[in-house]
């Protein structure tokens, strides 16, 4: 009989990293294993196939893996929203909250036109704080976020309330209650 596994099979849970008390959702193994890496990939964009998209952005580093292959799959051009400092170009910024302290990605100001319809790519959901960043960037360029899609969700921190009280629509391939 033929293996059902699903995404959630192919993460692996590293305890205490990167600090003692975490619970590390590690998906290199889900993207290692190539059946896994392509139910992910078709799961990510299943939803929003017969929408309109005309641009696929992922958030660093991993959103950066599954949205290239989203891309690829919906034949549409990808953007990065990058950590501060590493795009060429002239760019727009964006702080946003991390655990301790706060941090900035950025986006090319010219990498989206106005109305254009994104699709906005992660591997993690947790505080939301990242991909609430990555939203504004897009809104700001006059661009649209037709939805956010990531491989796991972490509800209890609120994430993905966070993004749909922005009117965003939020999917996940699986999720952790209790963190
Ligand atoms: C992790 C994860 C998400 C973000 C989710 O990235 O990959 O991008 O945190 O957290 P949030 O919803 O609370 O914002 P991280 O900041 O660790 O950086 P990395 O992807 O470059 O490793
Ligand atoms: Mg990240």
């Amino acid at each position: 009989m033929p293996s059902q596994k699903t995404v959630q099979d192919y993460i692996r849970t590293i305890p205490d990293f990167p600090h003692a008390g975490i619970l590390f959702r590690d998906v290199t193994t889900l993207f290692q294993d190539a059946r896994g890496f392509r139910l992910a990939v078709d799961q990510l964009l299943a939803p929003f196939v017969g929408e309109k998209i005309d641009m696929v952005a992922g958030l660093e580093a991993r959103g950066f893996i599954l949205g290239g292959a989203v891309a690829h799959q919906l034949s549409k051009g990808f953007v990065p929203i990058r950590k501060k400092g590493k795009l060429p170009a002239r760019t727009i910024e964006q702080d946003y909250e991390l655990e301790y302290g706060r941090a900035t990605v950025e986006i090319h100001d010219d990498a989206l036109e106005p109305g254009q319809k994104v699709l906005l790519v992660d591997d993690l959901l947790a505080t939301g704080g990242t991909a609430e960043a990555g939203i504004r960037l897009i809104e700001r360029l006059g661009a649209e976020v037709v939805g956010c899609t990531f491989v796991v969700d972490l509800p209890d921190l609120g994430g993905r309330k966070r993004l749909e009280a922005m009117g965003v629509p939020v999917h996940a391939l699986c999720t952790y209650a209790g963190l």
